[in-house]
């Protein structure tokens, strides 16, 4: 089911004013202008990821620091995978395989640097994230949401995969 929405999201996705204000009052110009090179589908799925960490954090004690700068990680997690052009055959076939140790198998589909780009998009996204000057510990949550290290990143991990 997650991954007929996240289909739908790649084709239908849409940001309303609600979603606007909310993302204009967590992240500062140069985050959002990293949240809005994202490809739409994108955004969106970082959008809903933030709501369900907002809706999941709020039986578990955590501070206003953290829950903001929890928010943010999750709506800006996939920034990697604005560095170039992802089409829907390669999210579809990166959702399926969920490792890129096939890689070159993919090559002569023409599909191998998008793939690549979905695979490393954690650590690019972590780069792209540092350079414009967000927080540390969203860029390293942002860097570890495929491999959560810790409580945040594992929060982060879970909301990411329900979306
Ligand atoms: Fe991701
Ligand atoms: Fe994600």
């Amino acid at each position: 089911m997650r991954r007929v929405r996240q289909l739908y999201n790649a084709v239908f996705a849409k940001l309303d004013p609600h979603d606007l204000a909310y993302i204009h009052n967590l992240l500062d110009k140069p985050a959002q202008e990293g949240f809005f090179r994202m490809a739409v589908c994108d955004q969106s799925h970082c959008l809903d990821t933030a709501y369900s960490v907002l809706s999941a954090a709020s039986s578990l004690g955590l501070t206003d620091s953290i829950l903001r700068h929890l928010q943010q990680a999750a709506l800006l997690h996939d920034v990697g995978k604005s560095v170039g052009s992802v089409g829907v055959v390669a999210r579809v076939v990166y959702v399926l395989v969920e490792t890129w140790s096939s890689l070159q198998i993919f090559r002569y589909f023409g599909l191998d640097l998008q793939l690549r780009i979905l695979a490393e998009h954690p650590k690019n996204g972590a780069q792209i994230l540092s350079s414009i000057g967000v927080d540390p510990v969203v860029v390293k949550w942002v860097r570890d949401h495929h491999q959560p290290k810790d409580r945040y990143s594992r929060l982060l991990a879970v909301a990411d995969s329900r979306n």
